[in-house]
């Protein structure tokens, strides 16, 4: 199966090619800004066309939250009227289109989280900016799976956890906020669960050529991937349960047997340009896998990273 990939060089595109590239079901070509701009129409058509792809995978984005509030055309340029021009290059080439989005788009008001189908409202740019792209590839293009997904780290990539270590390095105390709640979630994890779930239904004989680890909750219970191409359709995937920053910062520090004391404050403690939702948990109802707990997977990272 020929997949194109975008962002290539992203914490979650790298992941992606990583596991991709080892397996003989496919025919891999990845992307990245230098090699490729997604916003621009003639580039991505000649390349849909060179390659004709099967399935293709957009992991590519502007995702500065803070300076999507300074730079709005860049950021509905590459998070909005790219994926759109993507969908429509999709919809020539008869391609599936996986693409990812964020828990941004909501609000975050409501306490218990949000569904697949509720009705997003954002409030900041990258939130803007990324729903519009989930709208202009519906608009566009029927084949779609839009995944969802909350607060990325994992190896490749600026992160809170790579954030939380540096600054162990040099202080023994941390203000951290404690009323933004979300799911920290393991590119790795999350790599391994888009293929299983999105990508390999498309490859009749996956589950025996691609490796992977244990690491969700139905691995454990037994059941191997789905072989069952799933809907078309907008999907929620994180690690489970949920924390606050302060809590994930707590955790970390643990694991990682650091002794620096953190406490919880307030957003408005750390004035930032994009307002951040309070509640970000994405319930997952859509699918029968529900992934490791966030903890578990921070204790993963941090043993393979030490
Ligand atoms: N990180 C999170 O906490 C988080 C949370 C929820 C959802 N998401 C979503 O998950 C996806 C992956 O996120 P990530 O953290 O892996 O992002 P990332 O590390 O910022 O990777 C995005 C990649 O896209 C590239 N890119 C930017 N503009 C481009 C353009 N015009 N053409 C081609 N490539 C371009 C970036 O290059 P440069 O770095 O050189 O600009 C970067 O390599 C994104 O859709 C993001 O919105 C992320």
């Amino acid at each position: 199966m020929k997949v194109l990939l975008l962002g290539k060089l992203g914490m979650l595109g790298s992941q992606m090619l990583k596991a991709l590239s080892g397996s003989e079901d496919f025919e891999m070509y990845a992307f990245d800004k230098d090699d490729l701009d997604i916003s621009d129409k003639d580039a991505l058509g000649e390349i849909f066309k060179r390659i004709s792809p099967d399935f293709v995978i957009n992991c590519a984005a502007f995702t500065a939250v803070d300076a999507c509030e300074t730079e709005k055309d860049t950021a509905f340029r590459i998070n909005a009227e790219a994926p759109g021009l993507i969908a429509e290059a999709c919809a020539k080439e008869n391609a599936v289109l996986l693409h990812i989005s964020t828990d941004y788009v909501f609000d975050g008001e409501n306490p218990n989280g949000y569904k697949e189908n509720d009705v997003p409202a954002p409030i900041n740019t990258y939130g803007e900016s990324k729903l519009r792209g989930e709208q202009l590839i519906a608009e566009n293009w029927d084949n779609y799976y839009i995944v969802r997904t909350s607060w990325l780290y994992g190896e490749n990539g600026q992160n809170f956890v790579e954030t939380m270590l540096k600054l162990a390095e040099t202080k023994s105390e941390l203000d951290v906020v404690d009323d933004q709640i979300g799911s920290p979630t393991y590119s790795k994890d999350l790599c391994e669960e888009l293929i299983r779930c999105f990508l390999s239904p498309f490859v009749s004989d996956l589950p025996k050529q691609h490796e992977r680890t244990m690491n969700s909750e139905s691995d454990k219970a037994g059941n191997d991937s789905p072989t069952k191409k799933l809907p078309f359709g907008i999907y929620h995937l994180t690690n489970s349960e949920h924390t606050s920053w302060c809590g994930f910062a707590k955790k970390i520090f643990e694991l990682a047997k650091l002794d620096v004391k953190v406490n919880p404050v307030a957003s408005e403690a750390f004035p930032r340009p994009a307002k951040r939702p309070h509640c970000s948990i994405l319930q997952s109802t859509k699918l029968d896998c529900k992934m490791r707990s966030w903890e578990e997977a921070l204790r993963a990272y941090l043993q393979l990273t030490a």
